[in-house]
């Protein structure tokens, strides 16, 4: 029924900023309160769906309903989804994934005594995403006229503070994704805490669509909507 678009679909959803441990006491992270991961989470639920929410360190609470997986830092987070990928027909990745963490994570509390300053070296987080596109099923009909079995749909996030639209479409493009949602850090009623977004929807092929502010709960049934669409559009 077309109240419930996404009844038998497995829906996988990442939310929350990642903390890079620095040493016992200290982390790095971002930002993010985990609302429009968390939006996502819900209306998936709402709309039939089975629901697996990979969250980082948020203040919120475990939706009802959604088999909400904890972890801290983007390897952990990493982990948990390649793990769950596979069984996912729809993956949205709204988490705010640390880029960068410590080379080495000091066993004992940096101390500051005797130090004016302090250098630390970080390296590189693996990209979720990037590697959720790489392992992604198309579900084509193959040349033998076997099929591929279940097609996965994959819907990142991006948020710049410029050159949204470029660096935005260059993220579809790279990681591969079916969806790409866009929103400008410097826009009013966008971003991290707010209980609305401002975003720009971008797909392959399509001219990108720059939507009016919305609520997150608004906007997530809306995105869920479309990606129940595309996906049906690979099983046909
Ligand atoms: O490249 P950028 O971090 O802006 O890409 C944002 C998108 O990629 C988001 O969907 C985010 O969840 C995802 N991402 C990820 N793993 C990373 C970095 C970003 O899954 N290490």
């Amino acid at each position: 029924p077309s109240t419930l678009p996404l009844r038998g679909l497995n829906v996988l959803v990442t939310a929350g900023p990642t903390q890079e441990s620095l040493d016992p006491v200290r982390y790095l992270t971002n930002h993010s309160t985990g609302k429009m991961g968390y939006a996502i989470a819900e209306a998936a639920r709402d709309m039939g769906a089975d629901v697996t929410l990979v969250s980082g360190p948020v203040a919120l609470d475990a939706p009802d309903g959604v088999d909400t997986v904890r972890v801290t830092s983007a390897k952990d987070m990493f982990d948990a989804v390649s793990k769950r990928f596979g069984d996912a027909d729809i993956t949205v990745m709204a988490a705010a994934v640390g880029d960068f963490r410590a080379e080495n994570v000091h066993p004992q509390k940096i101390k500051k005594h005797g130090r004016d300053t302090l250098e630390l070296k970080l390296v590189s987080n693996p990209d979720i995403l990037a590697w959720a596109g790489a392992h992604k099923r198309e579900g084509v009909r193959l040349g033998d006229g076997t099929e591929e079995p279940r097609p996965q749909v994959l819907c990142g996030f991006a948020m710049e503070t410029e050159h949204l639209v470029e660096r935005a479409s260059e993220k579809l493009n790279e990681k591969r994704c079916d969806m790409l949602v866009a929103n400008n850090l410097n826009d009013r009623g966008a971003g991290f805490a707010t209980d609305t977004n401002v975003v720009t929807v971008l797909t392959p092929g399509a001219a990108p669509e720059p939507l009016s502010i919305m609520g997150k709960g608004d906007l997530a049934g809306l995105i869920l909507k479309r990606l129940a669409v595309i996906h049906a559009n690979k099983l046909a």
